[in-house]
């Protein structure tokens, strides 16, 4: 699959089929995180793989009870290191959360090319993740994701048409 496709044909995907992720699939698309660029080259990121169905249940339940989460073989928590990463982005923001950010986009093209399903899981309460996995207070979770076989084949949401999001030479 090209890029381009990878990109066009990615879904959220919430309904998993329990079959296990290879590991060489597994590490492919962990290598796909770890090429993704970061600022100054920090790579300020630690994936955490959560394999076990009382964590994964556990962690759903910490993402304001989103079952699907735990039915995916593998709940993925993407970790930001503030201490390692790029102070002051535009002057005025640390770079951890966009370099996570970046990376785990990587990760759900790969997932995407090898036939496997993601969803960006943003709805979740920090401080029971942290609790759950033994995350330090000055590492961030930034986003989880199940990782897994679909079992659905989800609708194409809508997106706004270039003309809509693009202007040229002055912001208007
Ligand atoms: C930052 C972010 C947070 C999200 N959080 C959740 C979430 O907590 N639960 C969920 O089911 N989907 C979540 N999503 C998935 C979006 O709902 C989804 O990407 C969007 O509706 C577009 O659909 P698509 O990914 O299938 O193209 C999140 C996506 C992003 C980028």
């Amino acid at each position: 699959m090209d890029l381009m496709e990878a990109i066009k044909t990615r879904r959220s995907v919430r309904r998993y089929k329990p079959t296990p992720v290879p590991e060489s699939l597994r590490r492919d698309v962990l290598n796909a995180a770890r090429f993704a660029p970061s600022a100054c080259n920090a790579q300020p990121w630690r994936f955490v793989i959560a394999r076990n169905e009382e964590t994964k249940l556990k962690l759903a339940a910490a993402s304001n009870g989103q079952k699907f989460i735990a039915q995916a073989p593998i709940v993925l928590v993407a970790c930001g290191i503030p201490d390692d990463a790029f102070p002051t982005v535009g002057g005025y923001m640390s770079s951890h959360v966009i370099d996570v950010t970046i990376a785990v986009d990587h990760l759900t093209l790969a997932a995407q090319a090898a036939g496997l399903g993601t969803c960006w899981i943003a709805s979740f309460k920090e401080d029971k993740v942290r609790e759950i996995l033994g995350i330090p207070q000055d590492v961030r979770v930034v986003a989880l994701t199940p990782l897994g076989y679909p079992d659905e084949t989800p609708e194409r949401t809508p997106r706004k048409r270039i003309e809509e999001l693009v202007v040229y030479d002055r912001y208007q």
